[in-house]
């Protein structure tokens, strides 16, 4: 807990997130529920040339380099005015990357938080420049996964209004799922965009996953944990109806369900990522059952950003 309160308050640090409800729908200007995780990615500033290092994702790269990840980094020191590139930056990382859970978002407020920290900038410069990073990883981002990303609170989010924490009644356990697929945002964004050009009545399931995180909302507010797992499995039905479900994610989520959960949903852009599953007293039977299947799977809380251990 004080670990966290640390991180969050002080450290270049940026949380993963999960996204409750709203996702896809969010692009539109609906609202959305988004919840910060504990897990997240740390920077550190060193002397240097410009290099980036992360461990976890055996990746090590240059400012210049023509990759997502260089220009983005790239994109961070030229907004915050390191024009010499006189630093490098190790990042350690406590997410998958592209897994659905923010982990660019992530990356982009922890060394954004870094840089900004010591060159005296202030938060609205780190959210421009982690902005400015976003935009090349995913096109046209809503912002929500930034905001979890910064705050690493549970709060709603909608594009004209922006983020504001929510009450949770009560700390709770969320199983995710990894699919063990990559997702790619901007590819998941752009199809949802087409088909909603292309077929009217997609608009109503968007304003309807925008409908469902008002509901979540006050579910979460009362504790109505049962009303929040039928809502996420509505929101399931309504996702893969965009067509951002997989056969994977799809079988993440029945495997919850034999296993006890009262409801689950694909969280996140979908495509490949990550399901998220509320089952109060049978975290470890979906952790398990998700193991038999072949699929990797942790236990997070939200409400109280701290986890309760990995599987
Ligand atoms: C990705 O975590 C959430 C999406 O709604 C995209 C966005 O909001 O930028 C799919």
């Amino acid at each position: 807990m004080i670990a966290h309160k640390v991180k969050a308050a002080y450290g270049p640090f940026g949380h993963g997130k999960v996204i409750l409800f709203g996702e896809h729908a969010v692009v539109f200007d609906q609202p959305a529920l988004a919840a910060g995780l504990s897990r997240g990615l740390e920077a550190s500033l060193g002397p240097g040339t410009g290099r980036l290092t992360i461990p976890a994702w055996n990746l090590e790269l240059a400012v210049g380099d023509d990759s997502p990840v260089a220009r983005a980094f790239g994109a961070i020191l030229a907004r915050l005015g390191v024009p010499d590139v006189d630093i490098d930056v190790d990042v350690r990382a406590e997410l998958p990357a592209r897994a659905g859970l923010g982990s660019s978002a992530a990356f982009s407020i922890a060394i954004a938080r870094a840089v900004a920290g010591a060159r005296g900038h202030d938060h609205a410069a780190v959210m421009a420049a982690a902005t400015d990073a976003e935009t090349i990883f995913h096109g046209t981002p809503s912002g929500i996964d930034l905001a979890a990303a910064a705050t690493g609170e549970v709060g709603r989010f909608q594009r004209s209004t922006g983020w504001q924490a929510v009450t949770v009644l009560q700390p709770m356990a969320l199983c995710v799922g990894l699919s063990g697929r990559p997702r790619d945002t901007r590819t998941q964004v752009e199809a949802v965009r087409r088909l909603r050009e292309r077929t009217p009545v997609v608009r109503t399931v968007i304003e309807t996953l925008g409908a469902l995180a008002g509901d979540g909302e006050r579910a979460l507010a009362s504790g109505d944990i049962d009303e929040l797992g039928r809502l996420f499995d509505v929101a399931h039905g309504l996702l893969a109806a965009l067509r951002v479900s997989t056969p994977e994610l799809d079988a993440l989520v029945h495997a919850a369900r034999a296993a006890g959960a009262i409801g689950a949903k694909l969280t996140g852009a979908g495509g490949g990522g990550a399901v998220i599953a509320l089952a109060p007293g049978h975290e470890r039977d979906v952790i398990q059952r998700w193991s038999e299947a072949g699929f990797q799977g942790f236990v997070a809380t939200i409400g109280a950003p701290r986890e309760i251990g990995p599987s």
